[in-house]
C-alpha cells in the first residue's frame, strides 16, 4: 500500500470563518423565505451540519446520495444515485449543499434530476471548487474556497473512506 502524506490546506478556524460568511450571505439572499437544504452524501454531511446551524432563516433538511468514485482518487465519470430525497420540492426554494465540485458531472446530474420536479428556485453551495478541472460548463452560486488540482480530504471529504472525521482539510499525496 502507498504511503500517505498529508499537509493542512485549510485549518478548522479558517473553515469555521468561511462557513459563517457563506451562511450570512445565504441568510441575506433568502431573507423572508424558507429554504429546503439538500446535502449530497456522504461528503457534505459535516459542511451541511455547520452551515445550517449558522443560517438564520427557517430551513428543512434532506439528503441524496450520489456517487461516481470507486475507491481511490479518480472519478469513474458515471454518476449513480443510490438514495433519493424524500421531500416534495415542487414550488419550493432549494439549496444544494456539496463538499466539492470537480468535473461538475455529479452536480449536473443532480440539478437535471431536481429541475424535473419543478422547484421554484435552485441554487448550489459548494465548500470547495476545483474550477480548472471542470468537464461540463457549470456555475455554482456559493463557493467556500477555490482550489487548484490535487486531492483533498478531511471535513467530510474522504480518501479511500479515510479522514472524513478530520476537522481540518488536508492535501493528500501518495508515494
Ligand atoms: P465531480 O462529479 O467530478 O464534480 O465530483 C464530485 C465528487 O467527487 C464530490 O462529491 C466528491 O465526493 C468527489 N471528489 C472530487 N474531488 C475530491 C477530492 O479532492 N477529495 C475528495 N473527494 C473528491
Amino acid at each position: 500500500m502507498d504511503k500517505i502524506f498529508k499537509e493542512i490546506l485549510f485549518s478548522r478556524d479558517a473553515i469555521q470563518k468561511r462557513v459563517r460568511e457563506l451562511a450570512g450571505q445565504i441568510s441575506k439572499d433568502y431573507a423572508g423565505r424558507e429554504l429546503v437544504v439538500i446535502g449530497i452524501l456522504k461528503g457534505a454531511f459535516i459542511f451541511m451540519a455547520d452551515l445550517v446551524r449558522e443560517i438564520s432563516i427557517p430551513c428543512t433538511i434532506d439528503f441524496a446520495r450520489l456517487t461516481s468514485y470507486g475507491t481511490g482518487s479518480e472519478s469513474s465519470g458515471k454518476v449513480v444515485m443510490t438514495k433519493d430525497i424524500e421531500t416534495s420540492i415542487k414550488g419550493r426554494d432549494i439549496l444544494i449543499v456539496e463538499d466539492i465540485i470537480d468535473t461538475g458531472l455529479t452536480l449536473q446530474y443532480f440539478v437535471d434530476w431536481l429541475k424535473e420536479r419543478n422547484p421554484n428556485s435552485l441554487r448550489i453551495c459548494v465548500f470547495l471548487d476545483k474550477r480548472k478541472r471542470r468537464k461540463v460548463s457549470f456555475e455554482v452560486d456559493y463557493v467556500g474556497f477555490t482550489i487548484d488540482d490535487g486531492f483533498v480530504a478531511g471535513y467530510g471529504l474522504d480518501f479511500n473512506e479515510q479522514f472524513r472525521f478530520s476537522p481540518d482539510i488536508y492535501i493528500i499525496n501518495t508515494n
